[in-house]
């Protein structure tokens, strides 16, 4: 398969956008699941970069709520988190005057689209899928066939938008591709009908590590609180978290893969200030990972601090909130609708009598 990950937070919107008018705008899709908070590694390897295509593209960014149901939930806390999740998007940055901010379930073509995709999607392609080979690890006692059929879920999210760029962190890539391999057989079966997406991923942070144990991805569903930041964390906790991080009996600051935990931090860093790698290094020469983490602490706090601001005034605006899921449905829906009503007409389905 050819490289299709477009892997450089350098590229500029406008370079993206090329020669097209603003009435061919190219198109972004993703999402994140209301299954837990939101932490900064979801916000590096993936939000933080949402919030730049919103002035270029017509952007759809959605809670995919029915990708969450793959693992258990408490209906209270799925319906809470689904609502925090939303409020956490706009407060990271994304506006809903530019953007079209949805609720997964509120838009039925996903699961219509995703039918179709499960007929022409291999067995073997998903045993295949390395999130999950994971995740049947964890949930031997629940190994439910949605959990299996996850990526089409997921291609289907995507390709109901003729997406051309998919900005996720580094876990998606392998349902990115069989995204597009889906795509392309059903063009190649029936002739054009989608376009073929391609991932975006940012140069550092692609894969933000735990706090505790850096050779395995921040994840909110860690069972040590102390491995994640969350973006609603507190300036004291985020500091805590990352005075007690991981390290090593090395004591220099050096981004090397020995050195995991450091270099994991002199990712977040550089991420979050803009300086390349080798300025961070050299800024740190001759000093002690205390100084270092103090410092990376403080870009850390400061950056959450307006994030975690703004969620708490929107959770206590849940009308607002409703109002922007209730308009983005109907925006996401009629775009998604013109993919839907094609991929029928070409798969042989009788149209629907008004
Ligand atoms: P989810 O909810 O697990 O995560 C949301 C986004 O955050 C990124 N991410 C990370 N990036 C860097 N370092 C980390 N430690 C880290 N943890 C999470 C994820 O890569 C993701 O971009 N399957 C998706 C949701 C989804 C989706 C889609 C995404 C459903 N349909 C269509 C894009 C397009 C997921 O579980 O993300």
């Amino acid at each position: 398969m050819s490289e299709i990950i477009k892997e450089n937070t350098e590229i500029k919107c406008s370079d993206l956008v090329g020669e097209k008018s603003n009435t061919e705008k190219k198109i972004i899709f993703s999402g994140a699941q209301p299954s837990g908070k939101m932490t900064l590694g979801n916000y590096l390897g993936a939000i933080k970069n949402w919030t730049m295509f919103q002035d270029d593209y017509e952007c759809y960014y959605s809670v995919v709520d029915l990708h969450a149901i793959t693992v258990p939930q408490d209906p209270a806390t799925l319906r809470r988190q689904t609502f925090e999740l939303l409020a956490q998007y706009i407060a990271c940055g994304i506006d809903p005057e530019k953007c079209t901010l949805f609720i997964q379930s509120h838009v039925i073509e996903h699961l219509e689209l995703m039918w179709v995709l499960n007929t022409m999607t291999y067995m073997g392609e998903l045993n295949r899928m390395t999130q999950f080979k994971d995740k049947a690890k964890k949930s031997e006692l629940n190994l439910n066939a949605g959990l299996f059929t996850y990526p089409v879920l997921m291609a289907a999210d995507i390709l109901l938008y003729q997406a051309d760029l998919v900005p996720v962190g580094e876990d998606q890539r392998q349902h990115i591709e069989l995204t597009r391999d889906l795509a392309n057989r059903f063009n190649n079966r029936f002739s054009d009908t989608f376009k073929i997406p391609e991932g975006f991923m940012p140069k550092e942070a692609a894969r933000v590590m735990s706090l505790q144990d850096p050779s395995k991805k921040m994840s909110k569903s860690d069972s040590d609180p102390n491995a994640f930041i969350l973006l609603a964390d507190d300036s004291d906790a985020i500091a805590r978290k990352i005075k007690r991080s991981v390290t090593d009996s090395v004591g220099v600051v050096r981004y090397s893969d020995e050195q995991a935990g450091i270099k994991n931090l002199i990712d977040i860093y550089a991420n979050l200030s803009g300086k390349s790698v080798e300025e961070i290094v050299s800024m740190y020469e001759g000093k002690g990972y205390g100084v270092f983490k103090q410092e990376t602490a403080e870009i850390v706090v400061e950056t959450l601090r307006p994030i975690r601001e703004k969620y708490l005034y929107l959770l206590e605006n849940k009308d607002y909130l409703k109002e922007i899921y209730a308009s983005g449905a109907v925006k996401a829906q009629a775009k998604a609708r013109k993919t839907l009503r094609k991929v029928y007409k070409k798969i042989g389905f009788v149209a629907r009598e008004r």
